[in-house]
């Protein structure tokens, strides 16, 4: 099976790097192989390698700046799955992209399920909303996998930047009033490995068959406060803390460029129901994340 890989250095990527190998020859590009606002560049490189497997893993992730760079936004989290789509239908390749619960405006107060009506409350989510509307547009074999609370123990996530604050300050104001689905990178990537190896036949109609969108997030759902708790209590290394104090705090002391849904827990049940997978609880993913 041959894999082209779009965004090998985040998060995600840089885990499905690694843990599709063996699923057979990944061609794994980053921003410093392919800008992918040169879309003439995406096509030719897609109809070059002729891949059986398009895994989306990169995107416009900056919530905040996206505010002040729309179109930007626009041109990677819409444009640019849509011409995968495109090209992915026309190889008879699989696309597997990935989406975000900042689809939603977080007021339903329940779990979201993929039939949820959509409401993104800034720019990042309309654009990754654009993105799931272009695909689907296309058809074909595709994926869309939506996430959410992603973080990785590589670069800058939640998980670190706690992990960095509780070793530098020592009192920590963290929301309550946000509430989601942590997902570890590494998970996300092992997932999207074991949906492929489970199937054994026509790999194409396999997921043609399953076409679609699926919420997918770490099992169960925590405010950002508990998440934070769990991050300080779980610390391998917590004889470097020197916080105190982890106060409570809401999402309007932290006036920022972007609005964010409080809360967006994801129902996985579709996907459970669909692959006969599920992830990992997020505190169980947590604990072997910070063990890694
Ligand atoms: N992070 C979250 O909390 C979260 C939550 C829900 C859903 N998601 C979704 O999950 C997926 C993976 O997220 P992630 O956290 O792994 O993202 P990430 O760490 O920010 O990685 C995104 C990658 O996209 C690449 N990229 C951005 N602009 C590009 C361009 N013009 N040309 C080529 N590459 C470009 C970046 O390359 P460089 O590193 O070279 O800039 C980066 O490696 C995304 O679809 C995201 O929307 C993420």
């Amino acid at each position: 099976m041959k894999i082209l890989l779009f965004g090998k250095n985040g998060q995600l990527g840089w885990e499905a790097h690694r843990t599709l190998a063996p699923l057979g020859e990944v061609v794994a590009l980053g921003s410093q192989d392919l800008d992918l606002t040169r879309l003439d560049e995406l096509t030719r490189i897609i109809q070059q390698v002729r891949p059986d497997v398009i895994l989306n893993a990169a995107a416009y992730t900056a919530v905040d700046k996206a505010e002040s760079e729309p179109d930007l936004a626009m041109q990677i989290n819409a444009k640019v799955p849509g011409v995968m789509a495109e090209e992915a239908r026309k190889l008879n390749a699989i696309l597997i992209h990935y989406s975000t619960d900042y689809v939603f405006d977080g007021k339903k107060g329940t779990s979201y399920v993929e039939s949820d009506l959509t409401n993104p409350l800034n720019v990042y989510g309309q654009s990754k909303l654009a993105g799931e509307q272009a695909i689907g547009q296309v058809g074909g074999a595709y994926i869309i996998l939506r996430t959410s609370w992603v973080y990785s123990m590589r670069g800058d996530s939640f998980v670190t930047k706690v992990l960095d604050w509780s070793r530098k300050q020592k009192v920590l104001r963290i929301v309550t009033d946000q509430i989601g689905s942590p997902t570890w990178a590494r998970s996300l990537a092992e997932i999207t490995y074991t949906m492929f190896v489970r199937n054994t036949g026509e790999l194409y109609e396999y997921f043609l068959d399953k076409q679609g969108i699926y919420h997918l997030g770490g099992l169960g759902n925590v405010s950002r406060y508990d998440f934070a708790q769990a991050i300080l209590q779980s610390d391998p290394k917590s004889e470097e803390q020197i916080i105190d104090c982890l106060t409570p705090a809401l999402t309007v002391d932290f006036p920022t460029l972007a609005k964010r849904p409080l809360k967006t827990p994801l129902a996985c049940l579709c996907f459970e129901k669909v692959f006969g997978l599920s992830l990992p609880g997020w505190k169980e993913s947590l604990w072997l994340a910070l063990r890694q």
